[in-house]
């Protein structure tokens, strides 16, 4: 199974501050570092490295040679990216000693993607292949609908959430992979098995995997429900642990993997990630994570 990935990419600026900035008031950051980002990216990047055959679809700008190496460096297949005359996404992201991140996004080359190009990509890709997308591009209710119609399966991750989501034919999505806050948003629920009810009402025929921070995720596809805890580690920046556990359990679920299984690789990848500076730079590779779940025993 092919995977595509139709999903954005950033630099991301990442400012280490004490406390994130308040509205009125001027702080000074500890230190600046740039990292390639993105939830496409790093998502694509997470499959890479879970050993997951990847494409990654999207555009980056004149500025975006960070971004193209990055893909390239873990032979991800860039046969389909765009190269505009715009500037890359970018993400100003504040991230405290407590690991905590708040990110503005701006689009950049990531808002220009069109029909001709969406069906450019997607006629090469068909139904025995899997089509992921998260919610930080233009264009995505259009690219779920061309999915549909080549008979690709589509994972959708509702993130970042914007009022424009709803308009979009969800019903076409076979797995959703989202958090509380995303699940909030979708089903006006809190409790997350209310959110999980909501939603299999909603989208009768998708999976659903919801996660839920330390408390670990679940998983409800007909009539199999899973869950799963979490691995404790330091934390160091939360940014990607998210779009690292969505690339784990794709990619296992690309190679047939049990459910179970693939979110307890997806829990560890996140969980590694969160000990590590960045975005990408902080995604790890399976070897790693099979170590690490060695060394937890079990
Ligand atoms: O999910 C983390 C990502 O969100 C960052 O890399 C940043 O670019 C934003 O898109």
């Amino acid at each position: 199974m092919k995977i595509i990935n139709f999903g954005s990419l950033n630099i991301d600026k990442v400012y280490n501050v004490n406390n994130f900035v308040k509205a009125g008031e001027t702080i000074a950051s500890n230190s600046m570092k740039l990292f390639p980002g993105g939830k496409g990216l790093n998502q694509t990047i997470a499959i890479a490295r879970a050993g997951g055959e990847v494409y990654h679809a999207g555009a980056i700008g004149y500025d975006g040679a960070l971004l193209e190496e990055c893909l390239k460096v873990d032979k991800v297949k860039v046969d389909y990216l765009q190269r505009l005359e715009e500037p890359s996404g970018h993400a100003i992201i504040q991230v405290t000693d407590k690991g905590e991140n708040a990110i503005i996004v701006d689009s950049g080359a990531n808002g220009k993607i069109d029909n001709e190009y969406v069906d450019k990509v997607l006629m090469n890709f068909n139904k025995e292949d899997l089509l992921l997308i998260q919610n930080e591009i233009s264009n995505v209710g259009y690219i779920i609908k061309k999915a549909d119609e080549l008979g690709l399966t589509i994972v959708f991750n509702p993130s970042p959430i914007t009022k424009a989501m709803v308009s979009y034919p969800l019903d076409l999505v076979d797995i959703f992979i989202l958090n509380e806050v995303e699940g909030e948003a979708l089903t006006k629920k809190q409790k997350p098995v209310e959110i999980v009810e909501r939603l299999v009402q909603l989208y009768p025929k998708a999976k659903i995997i919801l996660t839920l921070g330390e408390k670990g995720s679940v998983y409800k596809g007909g009539d199999e429900h899973n869950q799963f805890g979490i691995y404790k580690n330091k934390v160091v920046d939360t940014t990607a642990a998210g779009d690292t556990f969505c690339g784990y359990f794709i990619t296992c679920l690309s190679k047939n993997i049990e459910t179970a299984l693939a979110m307890k690789y997806a829990s560890a990848a996140s969980s590694i990630s969160i000990s590590r500076e960045g975005a990408t730079t902080s995604i790890p590779y399976m070897s790693e994570v099979q170590e690490f779940i060695d060394n937890c025993g079990n």
